[in-house]
């Protein structure tokens, strides 16, 4: 059987979105499903971590249930809206490799790269929230959201890593990334429609997205698929120049399934 990815864009903590995500996921004989950020881990304000447990998410344990009845583990990047407190508290974030929090739940830190049917990936979460000045920190705003400098350098590092694997296995020509899965997309004016209301913030957005492009333009993927914009939209290979061998698709949020996942087969 083909190993079959099923992307799914913001779920926002929405358990009755991501329980019809899981159950699509099953009728479609997914290998696993992969949440590009915007899981909502630990949003609600209640959700403090228990004595004796730095893995305390009720949405999480939630998805961990569903993942053990339809037998498809999930992993997830985180987006802007995560408590990135309770994530730093469950040694999960900012680690240089993927970090079980419960059974069939895995976050997957910035940089971290994995392979998947033989495909590489590369996971980049974080994302600037354009509506920040109406939250409050650490509750409904944390300032861990952006990408700074040691998630790019350990991105880069990883894709460092594989071009020297592929060297050392003689290969002249190291192969590039196959998919990155981000949350925040390499260049607003990208994405269709969507955000207008946020274009005076675009500056204020800039600062992550130039992050993110200077590890897209590192690990050249063949797709690059996010979400964050809550828009599906395709962008064909050459339409964005500076990615001129990707495709790009973002995916819309929690609402219908249809516009919100996408499978990625293996070759
Ligand atoms: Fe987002």
């Amino acid at each position: 059987m083909k190993d079959k990815t099923l992307v799914a864009g913001d779920w926002h903590g929405n358990l009755m979105h991501a329980e019809r995500v899981m159950r699509e996921a099953a009728r479609l004989g997914a290998t696993r499903v992969l949440q590009i950020g915007d899981f909502g881990y630990g949003w609600s304000l209640l959700e403090k971590p228990s004595p004796g447990s730095n893995n305390y998410c009720a949405f999480t344990q939630e998805i961990s249930r569903l993942a053990l009845e339809v037998k498809i583990p999930v992993y997830w990047i985180d987006g802007n809206h995560e408590n990135f407190d309770l994530l730093e508290a469950a040694g999960a974030f900012a680690q240089n490799e993927p970090v079980g929090l419960l059974p069939d739940v895995t976050y997957l830190p910035r940089g971290v790269t994995l392979e998947w049917g033989g495909q590489r990936w590369l996971f980049l979460g974080g994302a600037h929230s354009v509506d920040k000045a109406h939250r409050t920190p650490h509750q409904s705003w944390w300032e861990q959201e952006e990408l700074d400098l040691r998630d790019v350098a350990r991105a880069l590092g990883h894709v460092n890593d594989l071009r020297t694997e592929d060297f050392s296995r003689g290969l002249a020509r190291p192969r590039p990334i196959d998919v990155m899965a981000v949350h925040d997309a390499p260049l607003h004016s990208l994405v269709p429609g969507d955000h207008s209301v946020w274009a005076h913030k675009d500056q204020d957005t800039r600062p992550n997205r130039e992050k993110l492009m200077q590890v897209a333009l590192q690990a050249r993927p063949a797709l690059l698929v996010h979400g964050h914009y809550h828009v599906r939209y395709t962008a064909a290979r050459g339409v964005f120049a500076p990615l001129p061998d990707t495709l790009i698709e973002g995916l819309a949020g929690d609402g219908a399934v249809a516009g919100s996942t996408l499978i990625v087969e293996a070759p």
